[in-house]
């Protein structure tokens, strides 16, 4: 018996099942709600939204570190011989880098859009009436670009799943 393996494949795998499920449900289901909410889906977005960083730099994190520990000794220290010698071992290290791909995503992409949200989100509520022009087209700009990086993620991350479940049978 292996516990370093058990307990790298474990932490790898749970996690991993979070970041992905957790990904396509806020994707899918809640920002397109919060969206068609508009002003009404502010006091969800105050309590809900403050929660989801943490959460998936937690999960991401913990999948793409477990995941590059275990390349490295299923590789047996030797990662570009494995990619370059062995199918599944291409296999694994396409999907390690589409993972990591959508990890960086979060630092590079995810985080200056959530904080131009928040501003635009601020510029409306201070406004105190109705919003102006402005501020509505800021909003739906800043969330033009949301949906395009959530599309960019997904596709990372079907890579990865979808690389993962087969590589060991190529
Ligand atoms: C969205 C991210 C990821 C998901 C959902 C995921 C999922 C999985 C799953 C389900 C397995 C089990 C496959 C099997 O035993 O046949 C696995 C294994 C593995 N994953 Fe990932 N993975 C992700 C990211 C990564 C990353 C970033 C790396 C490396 C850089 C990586 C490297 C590996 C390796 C080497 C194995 C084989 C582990 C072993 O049994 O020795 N994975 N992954």
């Amino acid at each position: 018996m292996d516990l370093v393996l058990i307990v790298l494949r474990l932490i790898h795998i749970v996690s991993g099942v979070l970041w992905v499920g957790g990904a396509f449900l806020v994707f899918r289901f809640v920002e397109p709600a919060i969206k068609d909410l508009g002003p009404q889906g502010e006091p969800f977005m105050s309590r809900v939204g403050p929660r989801l960083p943490p959460y998936f730099i937690t999960v991401s994190g913990l999948t793409v570190l477990a995941g590059t520990a275990l390349f490295w000794i299923d590789s047996g220290g030797d990662p570009i011989g494995w990619i370059t010698r062995d199918a599944t071992g291409l296999a694994f290290g396409i999907g390690g880098i589409a993972a990591w791909i959508a990890f960086l995503l979060g630092p590079i992409a995810f985080k200056p859009i959530f904080e131009e949200m928040e501003a635009a989100a601020a510029a409306m509520k201070s406004a105190g009436g109705p919003p102006t022009q402005e501020m509505v087209a800021r909003m739906e700009a800043v969330q033009e670009r949301l949906a395009r990086v959530n599309v960019v993620d997904l596709v990372m991350l079907g890579i990865a799943v979808v690389t993962m479940a087969i590589a060991r049978y190529l």
